[in-house]
């Protein structure tokens, strides 16, 4: 593996890289990706390898421009149309009804493809210079939080990682919005940054919300995003406080999430925060929840966000991460 900068040599290098068939790693504007030429099936296959990821998860292809995304799909109905004109580049992915020509590696053998434009300028400097689509999902091993710092993905995924293009922290910190193109109404797969509110207002239509329970998109799994630390969600900062106490005087190292200061939490606890407003929660959840895992901490006992802007999309994340522990 080598970590290196994202100039143009740089950006070069990983294109050249894609173009054998090898593994590279690419910031974008929600998380880091973990990149493989989408028309190569063999080099798709390292993706699942890398991560241990069940071969019958699709992937997301990334594209430089809703042009290109047209050569994946059967056709761009006016609604993805209208979406894609207002939010791409940026994060959001829509699946469609694939074109022949995606291999079954990437779908999953399913009849879907999900396509996004990405923001983040190394990403889209990285596309057009390798010129065609390239599969890629968060660069984390199966069932951990996505990277977003080119160090987590080192950290993630060792050599099995050929290239990795460090281009800083990621803005945004969780993963896009997917939504499902093909239903009617159009459905909402996976919360992110963009909202099934603001999608709907683009189209002039309803687009259903995100349904609760075990989630939609096929290997969006309930254990979702979760560090070693077990995730705890409580409602107040007060409640956190007394949850956190109780965990400490049991023995356990403890970390604290929480939007503000938490008065009243026991000195032993490693307080990952403040978090901030729900944007600044979203840009540093993963990194907190790396810094738990680094410090040893058995529970995170996490307060979250108010559901409003991607704060819904946060509360969805802590939720998984919360599940199945
Ligand atoms: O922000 C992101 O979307 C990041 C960056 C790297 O672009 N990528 C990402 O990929 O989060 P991944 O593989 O970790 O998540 C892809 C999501 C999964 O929930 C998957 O089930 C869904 O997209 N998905 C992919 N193809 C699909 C399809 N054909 N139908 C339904 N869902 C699909
Ligand atoms: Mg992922």
């Amino acid at each position: 593996m080598s970590v290196t900068g994202s100039d143009e040599a740089a950006v070069a290098a990983g294109a050249q890289a894609l173009a054998r068939g090898r593994l590279v790693a690419f910031p974008t504007e929600t998380v880091y990706g973990l990149g493989a030429d989408a028309r190569d099936p063999d080099a798709v296959g390292r993706i699942f390898a890398a991560k241990g990821r069940p071969q019958d998860h699709p992937l997301i292809c990334h594209v430089a421009s809703a042009g290109d995304a047209a050569a994946l799909v059967d056709e761009i109905t006016p609604d993805a149309r209208a979406l894609a004109d207002a939010f791409w580049p940026g994060p959001l992915t829509l699946v469609m009804t694939r074109s022949p020509t995606v291999p079954d590696a990437v779908t999953g053998g399913r009849d879907t493809v999900a396509v996004r434009v990405p923001a983040h300028p190394v990403a889209l400097a990285l596309l057009r210079a390798f010129g065609g689509p390239v599969a890629a999902p968060s660069a984390n091993r199966f069932g951990r939080p996505s990277p977003t710092r080119a160090a987590d993905v080192a950290d993630e995924l060792g050599d099995a990682v050929d290239v990795v293009l460090d281009g800083g922290p990621c803005e945004i910190g969780i993963e896009s919005t997917v939504v499902d193109m093909t239903t009617d109404p159009p459905q909402v797969l996976r919360p992110g940054r963009i909202s099934a509110a603001q999608l709907s207002q683009v189209i002039g239509r309803p687009v259903a919300a995100q349904a609760s329970g075990p989630a939609r998109a096929p290997g969006m799994l309930e254990s979702h995003y979760a560090p070693g630390a077990r995730v705890e969600v409580v409602e107040s900062a007060a409640r956190a406080a007394g949850r956190a106490s109780e965990l400490a005087n049991s023995g356990s190292r403890v970390a604290l999430m929480c939007e503000g200061p938490v008065p009243g939490a026991p000195a032993q606890a490693v307080v990952l925060g403040p978090m901030g407003d729900p944007d600044d929660y979203a840009a540093r959840l993963y990194a907190a929840f790396r810094r738990a895992d680094a410090e040893g901490c058995q529970a995170i006992v996490a307060v979250p966000p108010p559901a409003e802007g991607v704060g819904a999309a946060v509360r969805d994340r802590l939720a998984r991460a919360a599940a199945g522990r």
